[in-house]
């Protein structure tokens, strides 16, 4: 759906509705494999509401991931999130457990290495890196980006969209 247009939809959302929804991204690196992982996504029940490839700039990811300034992996994480496009997504899942918590428990573990079988981060690190060896050798990245709230979702997606207005 074009910006624009989502936007006028996404002021109407209240605070209950957030709860169906998600912000979550395809790093850049797996975006190569970005037509499979959106049909991926629709299999496993979340309904794509938006998705457009954006490309960050150092600015908007060094602000996206403020809350990790200063760790040891932060300057590669915002090298690697600014490397190419990602592809930028609001999905929504109804039922008792929040959006975002479904999401996250379909992306699998932070480190692929620990990344239950099955999950997105377990195939598409092996799919695209051979494993998660790469990971560990810091070269490349976990492959998706999921909000860890309902108070993240809103603050990621308004962050983003924003942003994206203002880049028209
Ligand atoms: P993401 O879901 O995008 O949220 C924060 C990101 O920081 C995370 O995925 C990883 O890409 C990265 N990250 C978090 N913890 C570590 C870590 N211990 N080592 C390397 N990268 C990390």
């Amino acid at each position: 759906m074009e910006i624009k247009k989502f936007i006028e939809e996404f002021k109407g959302f209240t605070v209950q509705e957030f709860e169906h929804l998600t912000y979550a991204m395809i790093k850049p690196d797996a975006v190569v494999a970005k037509e499979e992982i959106l049909q991926d996504i629709e299999h496993r029940g979340f309904k794509i509401l938006f998705q457009q490839e954006y490309q960050f700039s150092k600015q908007l990811a060094e602000n996206f991931y403020s809350e990790h300034a200063g760790k040891g992996f932060y300057d590669r994480l915002v090298a690697q999130m600014t490397a190419g496009p990602v592809v930028v997504l609001i999905l929504e899942k109804q039922g008792e457990i929040p959006c975002y918590q479904v999401w996250r428990n379909e992306l699998g573990a932070t480190n692929p290495a620990n990344a239950a079988e099955g999950t997105l981060r377990n195939v598409y690190t092996y799919k695209l890196f051979g494993g998660p060896e790469m990971y560990a050798q810091e070269k490349a990245t976990n492959c998706f980006h999921g909000a860890d709230s309902v108070a993240s979702v809103i603050r990621e997606s308004n962050l983003v969209l924003y942003d994206m207005l203002m880049s028209i």
